[in-house]
């Protein structure tokens, strides 16, 4: 596989990277702490392209390639985590599903400001008895022939609250288990249609996450994606890509929390020298550095076998699988290598710690990727 990259890559990576440091960097402590949502750095991001990244620019998008968004993730989330959600839902899991199923009039009209930034999407499967096992949807969608009637309640929703368009996916008939999920276009104020409570979080603070309650909603049969019953495998399809998003997400917080333990290694001394000439903190950054690398790799297979039209269902859970480990190990020992410093949040890593944990959390927890891969080996 071939991981040079083009002259395009290379500037997306810093467009990315610069714009992380002056937009991103300044207030993120402050947005961690209020649990503040980066809504003018979001619209900036949209106007740079980082929101539709692989759509066709027939549909508001940058017709960028998966390395590019793989590249332009690990800059965002190296300095925001919360930032790099928002981007990653927005990008792997509205406008991809969007772009590949979703009807002409669906994309003219939902994917194009979706796209292009102009306004965001989320994507709601998980319900509060329903996350992992997710053919057991409860929320359901009654056919009452030229709508949809939609009840029920989704949790833990990325861009819950800011969001114009949802992506919901609910069970019409129950009797079909999985072929009987469809997925809806939803859009925020619908009658019937609430934003529920805001999630207090461990990490990603400056990402909003509500549940979303759907109390008769009508919802035109036109804004189902797909044949009936397509919304099951819509949801697993639009994941498989997703967890590249997330594992490049996870990959940019670990190598994030690298540099700052590297460059506090290099001038912080103790016992006559910088504690970089001590074994003991020399060996945890090169097992971090070593990992990072193995991540990124990971992320950049999954990423050229989706250009490739490839089945990524098992390279996309091998790189979020692993990354997300790494994001957690990584950021742990940076806060070890910073001592009393990495325990306080002036310093950033105790954040990147806290960010880290969702990775092996959300869009398939490491037991559902293990589950994912397991399969596809067995095959
Ligand atoms: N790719 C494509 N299709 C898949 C698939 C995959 N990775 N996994 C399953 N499928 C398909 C199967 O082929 C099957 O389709 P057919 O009947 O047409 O052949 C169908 O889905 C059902 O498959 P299974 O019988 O294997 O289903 P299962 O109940 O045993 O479980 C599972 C499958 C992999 C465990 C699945 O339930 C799963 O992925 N669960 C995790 C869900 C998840 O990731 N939730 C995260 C929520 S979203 C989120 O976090 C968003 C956010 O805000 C950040």
């Amino acid at each position: 596989m071939d991981f040079n990259l083009s002259e395009e890559q290379l500037m997306i990576q810093q467009a990315a990277r610069d714009f992380a440091q002056n937009e991103l960097l300044p207030e993120v402590i402050e947005r961690d702490r209020d649990q503040k949502f980066p809504t003018e750095q979001v619209k900036k991001m949209g106007e740079m392209g980082l929101l539709g990244m692989m759509v066709d620019p027939q549909y508001g998008g940058a017709g960028m390639d998966s390395v590019s968004y793989v590249l332009a993730m690990e800059e965002i989330a190296k300095i925001d985590a919360s930032a790099a959600v928002v981007m990653s839902v927005n990008n792997s899991l509205v406008c991809a599903g969007l772009e590949k199923f979703a009807s002409e009039e669906q994309k003219v009209k939902y994917l194009t400001p979706l796209a292009s930034g102009k306004v965001i999407g989320a994507f709601a499967l998980s319900e509060p008895e329903a996350g992992s096992d997710a053919t057991s949807q409860k929320t359901t969608a009654e056919d009452k022939g030229d709508y949809y009637l939609l009840n029920g309640i989704k949790n833990w929703i990325t861009n819950g609250g800011t969001a114009s368009y949802y992506i919901v996916i609910a069970q019409t008939d129950p009797e079909k288990k999985h072929k009987g999920i469809n997925a809806f276009i939803v859009e925020r104020g619908w009658e019937g249609f609430e934003i529920g409570v805001k999630e207090d979080k461990l990490g990603i603070r400056g990402s909003d996450t509500h549940s979303l309650i759907f109390n008769n909603v009508k919802v035109p049969k036109e804004n189902r994606i797909g044949e009936d019953g397509f919304g099951f495998n819509f949801a697993m399809a639009v994941l498989n890509g997703g967890r590249i998003g997330i594992a490049s997400q996870a990959l940019g917080i670990a190598s994030g929390a690298y540099e700052l333990a590297l460059k506090y290694a290099k001038t912080r001394k103790a016992f006559k020298t910088e504690i970089i000439n001590h074994q003991a903190i020399a060996f945890k950054l090169a097992d971090m550095a070593t990992q990072i690398t193995a991540a990124r790799m990971l992320c950049f297979k999954a990423a050229v076998e989706k250009d490739a039209g490839k089945d990524i269902s098992e390279s996309g859970a091998m790189a979020k699988l692993y990354a997300s480990q790494v994001a957690m190990d990584t950021t742990i020992e940076a806060v070890q290598i910073h001592g009393g410093y990495g325990y306080v949040k002036e310093y950033h890593v105790e954040r990147m710690m806290r960010d880290a944990k969702i990775t092996q959390i959300y869009e398939g927890t490491s037991e559902i990727q293990k589950i994912v891969i397991s399969r596809s080996i067995a095959k």
